[in-house]
């Protein structure tokens, strides 16, 4: 089940026989980082420790190489190179997060850090001036420690401080920036993060801690969507919307059991956050589940927390576009061994995952290459939610760094747009916007510096930290350009 956890690709072969192969003029194309992954500078300039600071520090031992972002790509002082990688690429947009605690050292609006802001002034401005837009991820996993001495996400009252750190960066940045996402990936940030001991905070608190976190980032994200609403998008003109990830579940078997776990599964997997904001309230299959085991472990009342009614009509409908993140597909199979009396959110649902061995495997052996299961969670998506206008705000893949010429990453790429240009040509889902991840390798969480996402490579030896380009840089160059991912379009 482990695999749950970490991104997972697939693909090779998939057919592509639309005749229309360009994405259309509007379309927008982006690549993507977050703060932690990249600035470095981890306390200079009045920035104060983040969980990922504090996991880091202090248990190195959780990170496969042992190191951590200190440094990072350096991008705090390098984000002008940075820019000239970006307008090499011809991107529209890039998609880039602010660390809480670069601009609120304590995590609350008591004091404002202006070397921070003045960072995030002046990358924004960098980006303007080379006519790229920004789109700013508000929560893109590095929560201030002082709040997490308070509980972190499972604490109901982050709502408040989410919202607050919110209001001042639209006040402090909304003038230039037109694009906000607000929480990235929250499925993540509660399995990985309270749930199972991976990300930072790192807690083993699968069933209960997971479904708290949740509680609070679902009102959260709510919070920061009404208060752009009423009070910034008349003058700033802008959009916001949440960032949820879905690998696709596929059933392994045809018997009932498999096709109906994958079904529930979706529904946790996603729809746990998916469905309080576009039709209202957790999915009824995850409400009657998690009920149903709580009660046979003893508990008063569900571990799934309630909303009222009107936090039910508060959430719904907070989000502009669906900002997606994808990265492979997994076979779903029902656990044959179900123990009712296991506490856990991956026993709630009582499933396996898996992959079949035919497909193309990459540097990760869980990153399996999937092109078609993409096709079809769009479809999905389109039907179970009436057609949201969906971003992609990740996809991308992982090799071992060895090679700057990076077939397989092209390959990727080009075989997840021909799924998408089929989606929105055959299946009608609306796709306006694809974000690679990402510009450049970095710090990739657990898997440290052993991961490399980057378009362009960056040596991590060097003081420098070298950036030099990928053979993909070449490909998405091409592909921005001319909007047709294959080579036959001209
Ligand atoms: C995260 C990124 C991460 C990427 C690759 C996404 O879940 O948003 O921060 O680097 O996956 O694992």
């Amino acid at each position: 089940m482990r695999l749950l956890l970490f991104h997972h690709i697939v693909l090779s072969g998939y057919i592509f026989s639309e005749a229309t192969k360009k994405f259309p003029d509007n379309f927008k194309f982006g690549v993507a980082t977050s703060s932690y992954q990249i600035e470095g500078a981890w306390d200079k300039d009045g920035k104060s420790p983040s969980i990922w600071d504090h996991l880091t520090h202090t248990r190195p031992w959780h990170i496969e190489d042992g190191r951590n972002g200190d440094i990072a790509c350096d991008s705090y002082y390098k984000y002008k190179e940075d820019v000239r990688m970006l307008k090499e690429l011809g991107v529209d947009f890039y998609r880039f997060s602010i660390a809480w605690t670069r601009i609120l050292p304590s995590g609350f609006i008591n004091t404002i850090n202006w070397d921070g802001v003045k960072y995030y002034n002046n990358l924004i401005d960098e980006l303007l001036k080379n006519n790229i837009e920004p789109m700013v991820t508000l929560y893109h996993w590095d929560l201030p420690q002082t709040l997490q001495e308070l509980g972190g996400w499972t604490n109901p009252i982050m709502e408040e401080y989410f919202a607050e750190y919110a209001r001042l960066c639209f006040k402090l940045f909304g003038d230039k920036v037109k694009l906000w996402t607000t929480i990235n990936e929250p499925r993540l940030v509660c399995l990985m993060g309270y749930g199972i001991n991976v990300m930072a905070p790192a807690y083993n608190n699968t069933g209960i801690g997971d479904y708290l976190c949740g509680h609070t980032l679902l009102k959260a994200h709510a919070r920061a969507y009404h208060i752009y609403d009423d009070e910034f998008r008349k003058d700033q003109k802008g959009k916001i919307f949440i960032v949820l990830e879905f690998q696709w579940l596929i059933p392994k078997t045809n018997s009932t059991a498999d096709i109906n776990v994958t079904e529930t599964a979706r529904h946790f997997m996603f729809g746990w956050f998916a469905n309080p904001i576009y039709l209202g309230n957790y999915p009824k299959v995850m409400i009657d589940l998690v009920a149903e085991r709580s009660a046979k472990q003893g508990f008063p009342k569900s571990r799934l927390p309630k909303f009222t009614e009107k936090e039910i009509d508060y959430i719904k409908g907070t989000t502009d576009f669906l900002g997606l993140n994808t990265y492979t597909s997994f076979l779903t199979n029902s656990e044959e061994f179900y123990d009712y009396k296991m506490v856990g959110f991956e026993n709630d649902i009582g499933f396996q995952i898996s992959h079949d061995p035919a497909w193309e495997a990459t540097a990760q052996p869980q990153f399996k290459i999937v092109p078609w299961g993409t096709r079809q969670m769009l479809k999905w998506i389109k039907e179970t939610y009436d057609s949201p206008e969906i971003f992609f705000t990740e996809n991308g893949m992982a090799d071992n760094g060895t090679s700057l010429d990076d077939q397989l990453r092209i390959k990727f790429y080009r075989e997840q747009l021909k799924a998408v240009l089929d989606s929105m040509h055959k299946d009608d889902v609306k796709v306006s916007g694809y974000t690679a991840w990402s510009l450049m390798d970095n710090f990739e969480w657990v898997s440290g510096y052993n991961l490399k996402f980057g378009l362009y490579h960056v040596d991590f030896t060097s003081p420098n930290r070298t950036r030099t380009p990928k053979s993909s840089v070449a490909y998405m160059r091409k592909l921005f350009k001319t909007h047709c991912p294959i080579e036959e379009c001209e």
